[in-house]
């Protein structure tokens, strides 16, 4: 007897996909599979079926998706998404010729978005964080992270943590949580960077994890915000409370980040500009993922990461947007495509992996998410394309014709 398929999307003209449960790097990071005239067919929020024309069992629901391309849902694993008011008085700053660190020491940049953060009720969060994953459902994003970090104190890291969780009960994405008290020092500890990193050990880390509102710990390891003891110390008591790591490192200074993130055994490490070879060597012998931030880079007018290096090292990359009030803006995943295509040099394939499938495993999500492939949720994205090339080329927009998520048409058109 043939399953019970809710919904058929035919008449795809191209499906670009990855496909397996595991990150990919090397070669492998561009091997993905293209089928043209296919056919989805979906049952119960999951695929069922994603192959050529004529393999899948009628259903009662058939959208004609009129030869456009499908691919998996994109997957943004990197954004800070939760935070009081905005920064843009900063550019006029950028503008004349103060650094992104600069700003940071005198008070402004995340000590900013900190004062306004802690201002801010729940519900404005909500409310604000809600219209932001309605923006990014509709540019094709069916799946982000989502950092903590603009509280850094007990209670307003976990009143960021709460509407968090809270977006994502009832948002529209899939959202994973992070723990990032370690982003900056506040400036009631100016001068006791020990006392504040204690704090974060010691209070913060086993009350985020004893009321489960984070599954990832985070840390900013860079000149002005923690240093790589610092750092390794508040990575290693996230995992004592079973948290999985992740690091921003080498996004400003070459410190040895990468370094120190494959040694505490990080699922990702983050930024990666001025990551030595060493570095990229200890990662790609690690179970890391790559997460690259090229709107960073971009925004603040910056060296990009050396994405090339790394593929070649076989260590599997991810695209992101990094989305923040200071040093990306950026909430839709396609600018970032673009930018890893010019920037890095990198392939539509790779690229298109590194919002899907790598994003995923940065997330510890890919046998969920990440590729159109039977078993995997129902989220894709249907573009107004008929290639794979022409997404990665139509810069500066969005090409999102209709997302998919959970098996169901929840923006745009078809
Ligand atoms: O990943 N680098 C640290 N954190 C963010 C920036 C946060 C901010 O400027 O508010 C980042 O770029
Ligand atoms: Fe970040």
């Amino acid at each position: 007897m043939s399953a019970q398929i809710d919904l058929k999307l035919k008449n795809i003209g191209l499906l670009a996909t990855p496909y397996g449960g595991r990150a990919k790097g090397g070669r492998d990071q561009g091997a993905i599979s293209f089928v043209p005239d296919a056919e989805v067919g979906i049952s119960g929020g999951r695929f069922f079926y994603a192959g050529p024309r004529g393999g899948c069992p009628g259903a009662a629901r058939e959208i004609d998706c009129g030869g456009r391309l499908l691919t998996p849902g994109l997957v943004d694993a990197h954004t800070h998404l939760v935070f009081g008011g905005w920064r843009h008085g900063e550019m006029a700053r950028r503008l004349s010729g103060d650094s992104y660190l600069d700003i940071l020491k005198s008070g402004g940049g995340i000590i900013e978005t900190v004062r306004r953060t802690r201002e801010a009720g729940e519900e404005e969060l909500f409310e604000k964080g809600l219209a932001l994953l309605a923006e990014m459902l509709s540019q094709g994003t069916t799946t982000a992270e989502c950092k903590s970090g603009y509280g850094l104190s007990l209670s307003a890291e976990m009143k960021q943590l709460r509407v968090m969780e809270r977006l994502a009960r009832e948002g529209p994405l899939d959202l994973a949580l992070t723990f990032m008290g370690a982003h900056a020092l506040p400036l009631e500890y100016a001068g006791d960077r020990a006392g504040y990193v204690s704090l974060v050990c010691d209070e913060m880390i086993p009350a985020v994890a004893e009321a489960g509102l984070a599954r990832f710990c985070d840390v900013f390891c860079e000149t002005g915000a923690f240093s790589l003891e610092e750092s390794a110390r508040v990575l290693r008591a996230g995992r004592e409370h079973g948290l999985l790591c992740k690091a921003h490192v080498d996004e400003i200074d070459a410190m040895g980040g990468a370094e120190m993130a494959a040694e505490a055994g990080c699922v990702s490490a983050e930024h990666l500009v001025r990551a030595s070879d060493e570095g990229i060597r200890a990662l790609a012998s690690s179970d890391a993922v790559a997460c690259l931030l090229p709107t960073t880079s971009f925004c603040l007018d910056k060296d990009y990461a050396r994405a090339r290096d790394m593929i070649a090292a076989g260590l599997p990359v991810a695209i992101c947007t990094d989305f923040n009030p200071g040093s990306s803006p950026c909430l839709n995943l396609q600018f970032p495509m673009y930018l890893a295509c010019l920037k890095y040099r990198m392939t539509p394939a790779e690229a298109l992996t590194a919002v899907t499938l790598n994003g995923a495993a940065a997330l510890g999500l890919c046998a969920e998410t990440g590729s159109v492939e039977a078993g995997k949720r129902a989220d894709a994205v249907l573009w107004e394309a008929r290639d794979l090339d022409y997404i990665f080329y139509r810069f500066g927009g969005s090409l999102a014709r209709a997302t998919i998520k959970n098996g169901e048409v929840v923006a745009g058109n078809i």
